[in-house]
């Protein structure tokens, strides 16, 4: 662990992101925290950096990782057009959880880093130790989330551990990440612009800088190939099965019923609102309803303690297809493998 406060003045000066950033350079990985998830990050020019990414995590090698950048003028060195529309999300919310696909100029970067596609996935993040981290190693930086291939996005140093401890050359711990979901990616290669994950930026924000966008239909139907590699897998699974209950908490508290008679350990997936409520062997809560930001911020943290408590089976609770809750349900639905039990 490298122990950085993310607060202090003079971040790349600092001796654990130079140190960091060393490492980086002499191709090795580092995983450091982002405003979303922990990355886990090699220099994105390096074949042999981004092998080392790719088998840290497990990872299919045809699913493409996002670069990180710190300064805006780094992307001219390997995209090939900037579409207008990109420009002005780019001022609007770079440094920020908003992904870009772009043109890729060839030559530059990995061909292992963009799983050979002609496209190139990039964002700012907004992280004081994450850029200053990037600035400090001069490199564009190739970084999928720190966790093992399908299981939950890691949201603190600790995450990254239980999951790539002995793989990666260090990880820089800045303390726990704020929003908690990935960032949004967003394809400007084509004529309207395209959500291809869900994140961090809302559908609504994008579409108050620069109207209309289009969302990959693979989202909300799952017979279509999604246009974004990564969405195909699995992802975000504890090791019980998950069930996503749409029904009230009276209905949820009666499948926990039901299941603990069954002589099986049961666990609820629940908000602060409702915490109270259930009788369950486990009780986690990921943040309070009324406020989606904290059930996004405390998401995949919940859904990692189910593996702890060595539950059977798992319910949660559902979400309003709206803001970041449209993220959070994307997410949940990954998580569940799409097991979803309707309202009685
Ligand atoms: O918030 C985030 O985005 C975090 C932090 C670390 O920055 N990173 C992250 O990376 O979530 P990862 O690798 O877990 O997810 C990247 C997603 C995948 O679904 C991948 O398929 C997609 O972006 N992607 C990358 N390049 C692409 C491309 N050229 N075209 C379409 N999708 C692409
Ligand atoms: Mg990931």
């Amino acid at each position: 662990y490298l122990k950085v406060d993310k607060n202090v003045d003079n971040l790349s000066t600092y001796p654990q992101i130079i140190d960091a950033a060393d490492r980086l350079a002499k191709n090795e990985v580092v995983a450091f925290p982002t405003e979303t998830v922990y990355g886990l990050g090699g220099n994105a020019k390096s074949d042999a950096a981004v092998r080392k990414i790719f088998a840290a995590k497990g990872r299919p090698s045809d699913n493409p990782l996002i670069i990180h950048i710190s300064e805006f003028q780094q992307i001219e060195e390997f995209v090939a057009d900037i579409p207008q529309t990109a420009k002005l999300l780019m001022e609007k919310f770079w440094p920020g959880p908003l992904t870009i696909i772009f043109q890729k100029k060839a030559g530059v970067l990995s061909e292992l880093a963009t799983a050979g596609l002609s496209t190139v996935a990039i964002r700012m993040p907004e992280h004081p130790v994450a850029l200053a981290l990037i600035q400090a190693s001069g490199l564009p930086i190739a970084a999928p989330s720190a966790n093992r291939s399908g299981r939950p996005s890691p949201t603190t140093a600790e995450h990254v551990w239980e999951d790539l401890n002995g793989k990666v050359s260090a990880i820089v711990d800045g303390g726990p990440t704020g929003i908690g979901v990935e960032s949004t990616v967003l394809d400007c290669t084509g004529d309207i612009p395209q959500v291809l994950r869900p994140g961090g930026v809302t559908k609504e924000q994008l579409e108050a800088e620069i109207g209309f966008i289009k969302v990959d239909p693979a989202l909300t139907n799952q017979d279509k190939a999604p246009k974004s590699p990564g969405m195909k897998y699995t992802h975000y699974a504890p090791d019980a099965p998950l069930f996503l209950v749409k029904g009230s908490r009276e209905y949820i508290q009666q499948l926990i019923s039901e299941k603990k008679r069954e002589g099986l350990k049961v666990g609820v997936l629940t908000t602060e609102e409702n915490r109270e409520y259930y009788d369950s062997d486990i009780v986690r809560v990921c943040g309070q309803r009324s406020r989606l930001e904290s059930v996004a911020s405390g998401l995949y943290d919940a859904l990692r303690s189910f593996n702890k408590s060595e539950v059977d089976i798992i319910f949660s609770e559902t979400f309003v297809h709206e803001g970041v809750g449209v993220a959070i349900m994307n997410r949940l639905l990954k998580a569940a493998g799409h097991k979803v039990i309707p309202e009685n």
